[in-house]
């Protein structure tokens, strides 16, 4: 038996088309939030837009008394010049659906339409369809605008190249990492380039600091822990014979442990420091905080587990192959409430090698239907807990 009728796999084909062809960048999703309205107000289920910039909310009733069940899709794009040659490739310029969140996009409203027929929900269910988490700061944006008011558990998922389609990924345990920045203005004296005993060479501080930042990770990281620290930017200097008197390192802290990642930026700004201070140059370090580890508990991992299992069987429900260290900005809501967050297997023979926010990157539409299908059944399982609960107590 498909997964989902034909004609609804057949509309949420065409759904996710038409926001590939009209991709808008994080903060900017007005008229995919209004493709987003026009379906939901086509299956007569009550809404709210303007959230947090430009999401949406949408609520399916339930029992009274229950808490609802949140089920979340983000819906923005990158600044990504496409290079897919489909048929229905970005019109806008230098803007992409290079995520896949046009895909997650449509199997949340997919969910809204089999949810909508469904009489019998043990829980009301809640729709949430999230700006701007490519930025990192939607999320955020979402709880404080109250999404997760009345809420008991949320979760939520991501296409995944890794992975053949029909399968999903639940795990426990760590699913992506923290992401924070990190700032490092090195303050030096500049000088004649033939005359460094003058001046207190910033390059010379900023590329010591840059290898001395490399042993946080090889040498003060307990290495079954995964952690990154990477300088992506230095600048400095302004001519061939100039001594640089300044220079700015830019770099991202990625762990999935909340303990390590304390570590790892106390350990930035102490190497920094000492490095400066080594050398007599000042510096400032700025941190930037991000999106905290994104870790599903057992219990949650385990409800989402037997919510897969009804939808692609036990076979096609598998564990995540290696640590991710790459951000969800999803782990802001389970800051508040449990939930978690799966994979759906959506790999393109002959483009596995064009991972997420690669310009050629694209996924098997066929997981539409099981991400549909998933967030019902998740739903369903998720609100029974709820349900039982709410009896209890
Ligand atoms: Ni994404």
């Amino acid at each position: 038996m498909p997964l989902i009728s034909e004609p609804l796999q057949h509309r949420l084909v065409q759904l996710r088309r038409v926001l590939h062809e009209y991709p808008e960048l994080s903060g900017q999703e007005q008229n995919t939030a209004a493709v987003i309205s026009k379906f939901l107000e086509g299956l007569s289920i009550a809404h709210r837009n303007g959230l947090a910039g430009h999401g949406v909310l949408a609520d399916i009733p339930g029992p009274s008394g229950v808490p609802c069940v949140v089920l979340r899709a983000d819906i923005d794009a990158l600044p990504i010049q496409e290079e897919t040659g489909l048929e229905f490739a970005s019109v806008h310029d230098g803007v992409m659906h290079a995520c896949g969140h046009d895909g997650h996009t449509a199997m949340l409203l997919g969910a809204a339409a089999l949810l909508s027929e469904d009489k019998d929900l043990p829980a009301p269910v809640r729709l949430i369809f999230q700006p701007a988490e490519e930025k990192g700061t939607g999320a955020l944006a979402m709880v404080q605008a109250g999404v997760l008011d009345g809420a008991g558990m949320i979760f939520g998922g991501h296409l995944d190249r890794h992975y053949p389609p029909g399968t999903i990924v639940v795990s426990e345990g760590p699913v992506n990492a923290s992401t924070d920045n990190f700032t490092i203005e090195i303050i030096g004296q500049g000088a004649h380039g033939a005359r460094p005993h003058e001046g207190i060479d910033a390059v010379v501080v900023g590329s010591l600091m840059i290898m001395a930042l490399q042993t946080i990770v090889s040498r003060e990281v307990d290495p079954a822990r995964p952690s990154v620290v990477s300088v992506g930017q230095f600048h400095a200097g302004t001519a061939p014979n100039v001594i640089g008197g300044q220079a700015r390192l830019d770099g991202t802290v990625r762990a999935q442990d909340p303990a390590v990642r304390r570590q790892l930026l106390s350990s930035v700004r102490r190497i920094a420091e000492s490095i400066a201070q080594l050398h007599g140059a000042k510096i400032e370090v700025t941190i930037t905080e991000g999106t905290p580890p994104l870790v599903n508990s057992a219990e949650m991992a385990d409800l989402a587990r037997r919510a897969a299992i009804e939808v692609v069987g036990e076979n096609n429900v598998v564990p995540l192959k290696t640590a991710n260290m790459g951000g969800e900005d999803f782990s802001y809501y389970m800051e508040k409430i449990p939930g978690a967050y799966v994979r759906f297997g959506s790999q393109v023979p002959g483009k596995e090698g064009f991972p997420a926010h690669s310009s050629k990157f694209d996924f098997d539409e066929g997981a539409l239907a099981v991400g549909a299908a998933f967030y019902r059944s998740i739903a369903k399982v998720a609100g029974r807990r709820l349900a039982d609960h709410a009896i209890r107590s």
